[in-house]
Order: C-alpha cells, then sequence, then structure tokens
C-alpha cells in the first residue's frame, strides 16, 4: 500500500505536491470514487485516475542474483509442485529466470522482470559466457584436453570451450573437479559435452555468469543486482 499522492508521483504524473493539490481540488478518483482528502492509501489493483486520465502503471524492474540450490526448478510453476527458483525470492512482483539450471544444477542464476534484458542475455548471437565447476567420476588423459581444446560435438554441434582447467583431481577416488566456461545455451550442454568425452557429471555448479560471480552468497540467498551490473548487462545488446 502508498499513499494516493506517492502512487501518482511514481507513476510519473506529477510531483508529489502538485498531486496533493489536485486531490484536493476533487480530481483525482480511486475506482471510480472521487477522492479529495490526504492520506488514502492504494494498492497495485486499485484504478486511478487523474484529470479523468488513468493513471499508467509504471512498472518497476527488478534484478535478483540467487545462488540456486539443488532440488529447485527454474520455472515460475511446476506441474509436479517441485520448489521453482521464483519461489525464493521474497517479492510480489511476477519476474522469472533468465534461462535455466537443471534441477540439479547449483549456482548463480539471474531473475528479473525485465523481458528485454531476458531476451538480450538469452540471445545466441550475444555469446554470454558461463562459467561451471563439474566434478566428474574420473581423471582428464591428454587426449581429453586435446579434445576440449578443439571444441566438443553435441548433437552434431560443436561446443567451443572458452576456457577450462582442472581445478583438482582424486586419483583414489577417481573423480575430478573441472572448471569450464562456455557461450552456449543449450540444455544440459555442460552434461552431455562431458557425457560426450566418457564421463559422468556428479555435481555442477554456475560460478559464473558474464561478469557477474556468485561472490559470498550461501546456497538460497539471493541480492539486487547494482545499477550499474544492470547497465553493463545492457551493453551486451
Ligand atoms: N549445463 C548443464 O548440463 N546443466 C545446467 O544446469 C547448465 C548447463
Amino acid at each position: 500500500m502508498e499513499r494516493l499522492q506517492k502512487a501518482i508521483a511514481n507513476a510519473g504524473y506529477t510531483s508529489r505536491r502538485k498531486a496533493e493539490e489536485l486531490i484536493k481540488e476533487g480530481k483525482v478518483t480511486v475506482n471510480g470514487t472521487v477522492i479529495d482528502t490526504l492520506g488514502y492509501k492504494v494498492n497495485h489493483n486499485d484504478v486511478i485516475e487523474v484529470e479523468g486520465n488513468p493513471l499508467k502503471k509504471r512498472i518497476i524492474k527488478e534484478y535478483y542474483l540467487l545462488n540456486k540450490p539443488r532440488e529447485v526448478i527454474c520455472s515460475v510453476a511446476d506441474e509436479f509442485g517441485r520448489k521453482c527458483v521464483t519461489e525464493l525470492i521474497d517479492t510480489e512482483t511476477r519476474i522469472y529466470p533468465v534461462g535455466r539450471l537443471d534441477y540439479d544444477t547449483t549456482g548463480l542464476i539471474i531473475l528479473t522482470n525485465d523481458g528485454e534484458l531476458a531476451n538480450i542475455l538469452m540471445h545466441p548471437r550475444h555469446q554470454i559466457k558461463k562459467t561451471y565447476i563439474a566434478k566428474i567420476n574420473g581423471i582428464l588423459k591428454e587426449e581429453d584436453f586435446k579434445n576440449l581444446r578443439k571444441g566438443i560435438l553435441v548433437d552434431d554441434k560443436k561446443v567451443t570451450i572458452d576456457n577450462f582447467k582442472v581445478k583438482k583431481q582424486d586419483k583414489e577416488k577417481t573423480t575430478s573437479l573441472v572448471e569450464v566456461t562456455i557461450h552456449e545455451g543449450r540444455n544440459h550442454i555442460v552434461r552431455r559435452l562431458f557425457e560426450n568425452m566418457g564421463y559422468e557429471v556428479l555435481k555442477l555448479n554456475r560460478n559464473k555468469y558474464a561478469f557477474l560471480e556468485l561472490g559470498n552468497l550461501k546456497s538460497g540467498e539471493y541480492r539486487l543486482l547494482t545499477e550499474e551490473e544492470v547497465a553493463k548487462l545492457y551493453e551486451y545488446r
């Protein structure tokens, strides 16, 4: 709920002081009723008219960076009742995830109600780089390094690896942690590219998206993007 004069000012119609005058002059209606005293409060669903003009709702854009936990689906609703990423963010606004991480993948995902930015970020032309840490069930061989440098075919289309690094190897358990940076958006792409090399991805975490990093966010935590970060993401256009 917000005060009527504030709602009018926030919608960009006029200043708050002028809005107060218009209210006192009986020029403002809420849901068809003239409101001519100050102090009246409105919510998102109220229909406000000022001097006979319906007040256009200014849609406030919201941008979140979430550290997605496992067993959460990147969707706004799920027919099987699984938890959705949008449920983790405390907002009344209808936001949605930009792209997807698998149900079992953890890490950095952006959520917003800004369709324009979401389209920019998801368009393959803009080649947004994403960095993942994959725990795989094996130790990479020389041949694998060669293949990673050349690019890996997945469904007859090459995935170019922008960067990769073996972060850790456990020779006893025969597992490795491999960091890969790609600019692909195909579904399950990291799992599929390792599968094509003969490995299974046991765990997958995205720790970087474009220039954004998870920082100190714990699993399930989120923060707002700053104005500068949003402006920088728009530069991909
Ligand atoms: N690649 C995958 O395989 N899974 C993800 O969640 C993201 C990229």
